[in-house]
């Protein structure tokens, strides 16, 4: 496997929930397998006044708050966090920089970090414009003595307009190649695995197409509510907080075209041409084709869950969607006509993300199936959690006559001994560190994902007939989102019953 080169890894907005929960324990992990540069640093900094003692302890938090129950080897974490510094500064005073400049350079001395910088920026998004711009104007962007990459999260805008006019903005002061757009489901392993399940098999590659395929789903549930994010969510909506970027990127994976390669570029062109193929929704076929939804109150497991319109941060006469469901065609050879359904919710009954691609059924039915007329074989790619894949096929009942049972051939990667499925972000930081932006998204697929988005965005805006349905918390979403699916007594996959004890369904 390649090794980074030294560098040190600045992080902005440090002190954040980001980098405690998910940045800090990532590094800590590549930590312990050895993946870190030799010569690396961390430097945190935020507007919160931190000595370097004290943001180490923090950090030391964060790593057992998440590693603790593997009880991480003491002299490793104590290395780990010599490694870390923090500059109290505030981001968007241009001033700070020279401040900030001077600790890399000590540090670069002291290290031996070559001139490499990578710039995390776990910000508010208003943030990435002003902090690259103060970036670029203290020399720091340059490439002359290093590299210098700079890590956005999404979102990337929250339209197109947006979204161009932030990419406009950060070409104006670097490259596209100095930018690593996180998408934090690409950085999955089970999401990475889509490629090698189509590309590594011969078995599966041949009835990937529209002869063999009847539809492909596409559900990521989550059973918690907005939490304490309920004021950020209320301006996103499940639209634009899932389905523009998570939810898209894993369409793109399972209908792409075989790349020529596994180089960066030639992946994301396929998924490029994708969503260009993807076929335009009109504002008027948006309430036939897209359901937004709300979760109302209701009782599971005898506990009250609050109303999204209740949970903090959130308008009491929010319209904000926590569900969405989606159907729409890719218009190519391989897909003409196969429908695509993707749904995401919050407060559903279970957390799980899956794709499942229903084949279509024998031309001449047989035998007589025993769960209804409408089973056919299914190949489930499950993303999260149980991370595997599950096969679902007709088997002879044992005993008189020809009764078809469905059953399942399970892989589960957790069946593979001494096997961890890493986090998403150790594969991420992995790869900025040693410049491999294959899982990441690219301007013009971020592009190509509003624009197809767009009209549902302004059919909402403009239409306010458009229904918004309220679901009881703990239920599959509103239930005329199963009437979006094609096929008589077709519906979705539930892998669960719904778990709402009371509520209603009903137009908000
Ligand atoms: C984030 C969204 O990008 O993904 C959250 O902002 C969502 O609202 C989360 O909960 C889901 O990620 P995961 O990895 O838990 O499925």
């Amino acid at each position: 496997m390649e090794h980074p080169d030294n560098l040190i890894l600045v992080i902005f907005g440090a002190s954040g929930d980001l980098t405690s929960r998910k940045l800090i324990p990532a590094l800590f992990s590549l930590k312990s397998q050895k993946l870190l540069p030799s010569q690396f640093a961390i430097v945190g900094s935020g507007r919160t006044s931190f000595s370097g003692d004290e943001f180490r302890e923090k950090m030391r938090t964060a790593i057992f708050a998440v590693h603790g129950g593997r009880n991480p080897d003491s002299r490793l974490v104590r290395e780990f966090l010599e490694q870390i510094y923090y500059v109290t500064m505030d981001s968007a005073e241009p001033e700070n920089y020279s401040r900030l400049k001077g600790k890399l350079s000590l540090l670069n001395s002291e290290c031996g970090t070559c001139g490499n910088y990578i710039f995390y920026l776990a910000t508010p998004p208003v943030l990435y414009e002003v902090i690259s711009t103060n970036l670029t104007k203290a020399g720091l962007a340059d490439q002359s003595e290093g590299f210098r990459r700079f890590i956005i999260e999404k979102p990337f805008g929250y339209d197109l307009a947006s979204a161009q006019k932030l990419t406009g903005k950060l070409h104006e002061l670097i490259s596209e190649d100095q930018i690593y757009r996180i998408d934090h489901y690409l950085g999955k392993e089970t999401v990475q695995n889509i490629l090698v399940t189509r590309f590594a098999n011969g078995i599966f590659e041949p009835l990937w197409n529209r002869n063999y395929v009847h539809r492909i789903e596409i559900t990521s549930s989550e059973n918690l509510g907005v939490g304490e994010r309920g004021g950020y969510y209320d301006t996103s909506g499940a639209l634009r907080d899932m389905v523009q970027n998570h939810l898209l990127q894993m369409v793109g994976l399972t209908a792409m075209e075989p790349p020529s390669s596994m180089m960066p570029d030639a992946i994301r062109n396929e998924i490029l041409k994708v969503f260009q193929s993807f076929q335009p929704l009109r504002e008027e076929d948006v309430p036939h084709q897209v359901i937004r939804g709300q979760y109302l109150e209701s009782r599971i497991s005898g506990e009250r869950i609050p109303a999204y319109r209740s949970e903090k941060g959130v308008s009491p006469d929010s319209r904000t969607e926590t569900y969405v469901a989606l159907k729409f065609f890719v218009n190519n050879w391989r897909w003409g006509g196969v429908p695509f359904y993707i749904r995401t919710g919050k407060r559903l009954p279970v957390k799980v993300t899956e794709i499942v691609i229903h084949f279509k059924r024998t031309p001449h039915h047989l035998f007589q199936r025993n769960e209804g007329p409408m089973n056919s074989n299914k190949l489930i790619l499950r993303i999260q959690p149980d991370e595997g894949i599950l096969l679902n096929f007709g088997m002879k009942e044992p005993g008189s006559g020809f009764n078809v049972k469905n059953v399942d051939m399970d892989f589960r990667y957790s069946s593979l001994a001494d096997v961890r499925v890493p986090a998403a972000y150790e594969r991420l930081l992995f790869d900025v560190m040693v410049g491999d932006s294959t899982l990441f998204s690219r301007d013009d697929v971020v592009e190509t994902a509003w624009r197809f988005l767009e009209p549902v965005q302004n059919a909402w805006k403009n239409d306010p007939g458009i229904k918004l349905y309220g679901y009881p918390a703990g239920t599959w979403g509103p239930d005329v989102a199963d009437n979006l699916v094609e096929g008589c007594g077709l519906t979705w996959r539930y892998p669960c019953n719904n778990l709402a004890e009371d509520g209603k369904f009903c137009e908000l």
